[in-house]
């Protein structure tokens, strides 16, 4: 089977991995059955990458319908040990402005209906939240930002909590104000469980969150739309896939020991010989 040390998963408007070269499309099989989309292994600046569409290729499934067990699964299997997350979404603060990115270092998790986790039935583990974000991949990627150029002034902000809603609808006014008044930064439908199965699967997680509108907490601006959510990501694009590309090359130099691979180690309860 094919390898790779760096996972990228594309949200929405985010299908492919420009760049990648000697591509073969891997169809993993998991116990959670398919991921979204076949995973497409290749090379960048000769780091073995797999990337995946979180959504599928067209667009075909709604957050709650993510496989989001079977992707990470899928990745693991082919050994990737740093992922990074592209995604959309809302802006709950003014500083943040839309086409402005973000690397969370927090997430609140407002979903209910997602399998979020690998474990239960005999296996137990607890794995630690508490830095849910891989530092050191953040890193990558805020000096992977640094180092690409923008047609317009955008800013990047370090740190900050990414809330996570069920979705597909987006959020009412009054939630909107309630979810400003916890301290959440952003805004979006899909890192959870994503990055909590990530921490469960010893992988260093980071997510480049790219703003694309307000949300619709703003007394001055338009409540978001798919259609403006959609244009302004477009916008974007280009960037995102030039800062994934970068820092994956910083991700090829770094030693593969972050703290985020200990998890398992504290966190698993079930004693290991019990377990297969
Ligand atoms: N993705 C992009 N904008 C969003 C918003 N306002 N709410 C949830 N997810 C989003």
């Amino acid at each position: 089977m094919a390898r790779a040390l760096v996972g990228v998963i594309g949200g929405s408007g985010l299908y492919e991995m420009p760049g990648l070269t000697d591509v073969q499309e891997v169809q993993v099989e998991t116990p959670f059955g398919p991921t979204s989309d076949p995973i497409l292994c290749g090379k960048l600046q000769g780091i073995p990458v797999a990337f995946l569409s979180r959504h599928g290729r067209g667009h075909r499934l709604i957050p709650s319908e993510v496989p989001y067990r079977a992707n990470i699964h899928g990745l693991r299997q082919l050994g990737v040990r740093y992922l990074l997350s592209l995604s959309a979404v809302g802006s709950l603060q003014e500083k943040v402005r839309p086409l402005d990115m973000l690397i969370p270092d927090q997430f609140i998790d407002m979903t209910h209906k997602r399998e979020g986790t690998f474990f239960g039935g005999g296996a137990v583990a607890h794995v630690s939240m508490a830095d849910p974000v891989c530092s050191a991949v953040a890193d990558c990627l805020a000096r992977a930002f640094a180092s690409t150029q923008a047609e317009q002034p955008v800013q990047l902000h370090r740190g900050g909590s990414y809330l996570c809603i069920e979705g597909p609808q987006f959020s009412t006014r009054a939630e909107s104000h309630w979810y400003r008044s916890m301290g959440a930064s952003v805004i979006g439908m899909t890192n959870m469980p994503e990055a909590k199965l990530a921490r469960e699967a010893q992988i260093a997680y980071a997510t480049l969150a790219m703003a694309t509108d307000y949300d619709c907490w703003h007394p001055r601006e338009q409540a978001v739309t798919a259609e403006v959510a959609i244009a302004n990501l477009q916008q974007n694009a280009a960037r995102a896939q030039l800062i994934a590309a970068e820092a994956i090359r910083l991700l090829g130099m770094e030693k593969p020991d972050s703290i985020a691979h200990t998890a398992l180690t504290s966190g698993l309860v079930t004693p290991v010989e019990t377990m297969s």
